[in-house]
């Protein structure tokens, strides 16, 4: 059976390119990449899409009355391509709980840091500042809290002591193009069972 993907991005979409590799690669299979959804008109994300055949759709925040007004066309607009499961590729708004209560554990966000570590914004620089001296990124189900659901991957990279956040966020940014697509594989062959907080993987 084919699982159908919708993507969230905000920015430079890298992860999201990681993903169409992976999936041109034949490492992610019968797996169809329906539509990239923006909330910032000239994320280089769409660009992305556009150039690998895939709809890439703008939905402008503002032109909403409020935040349920824009989620609401957001479902509207994964339904409309009957996504089945929803990803958050650097999409840097916190989703509302209609979105979630109707994928409810479908949709994974990829974090740059160990959660529940460096929740938010900047996460390689908050493990910086922090002085820890491993870091690393996690892909989680999105429940309602923030970067609070049930943790699917994680890796780990060293901290160096001349790191700077740039340097650290590349280093992470290598292992999130690793574990998203696997997170994914996991879950489009049917691996992933989500007990409470607890993700398990069992072998078919
Ligand atoms: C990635 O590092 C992702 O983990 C992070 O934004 C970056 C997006 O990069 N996401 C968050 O911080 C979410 N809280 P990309 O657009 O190149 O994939």
């Amino acid at each position: 059976m084919t699982t159908i993907i919708g993507v969230l991005v905000s920015g430079r979409g890298s992860n999201l390119q990681s993903i169409i590799d992976h999936v041109e690669s034949g490492y992610l299979k019968n797996v169809k990449l329906s539509v990239v959804i923006s909330d910032v008109k000239d994320a280089y994300a769409l660009e992305r899409a556009r150039m690998h055949g895939i709809d890439a759709v703008f939905i402008d925040p503002q032109a909403y009355g409020n935040k349920m007004g824009f989620e609401r066309k957001i479902i509207g607009t994964l339904r409309l391509y009957d996504v089945d499961l929803v990803l958050l590729a650097g999409y840097m708004r916190i989703l509302g709980s209609e979105v979630i209560q109707v994928y409810r554990n479908r949709i994974m966000n990829i974090h740059p840091a160990l959660l529940p570590s460096f929740k938010g914004l900047h996460g390689p620089k908050q493990a910086l500042e922090y002085g820890v001296k491993v870091a690393g990124c996690t892909v989680h189900f999105v429940d309602e809290g923030m970067d609070s659901g049930p943790i699917i991957l994680q890796s780990c990279v060293p901290v160096k002591d001349n790191d700077t956040e740039d340097t650290l966020a590349a280093r992470i940014l290598e292992q999130e193009h690793k574990i998203f697509p696997e997170a994914i594989k996991l879950f489009t062959e049917g691996k992933l069972k989500v007990d409470g907080r607890i993700v398990l993987r069992r072998e078919k």
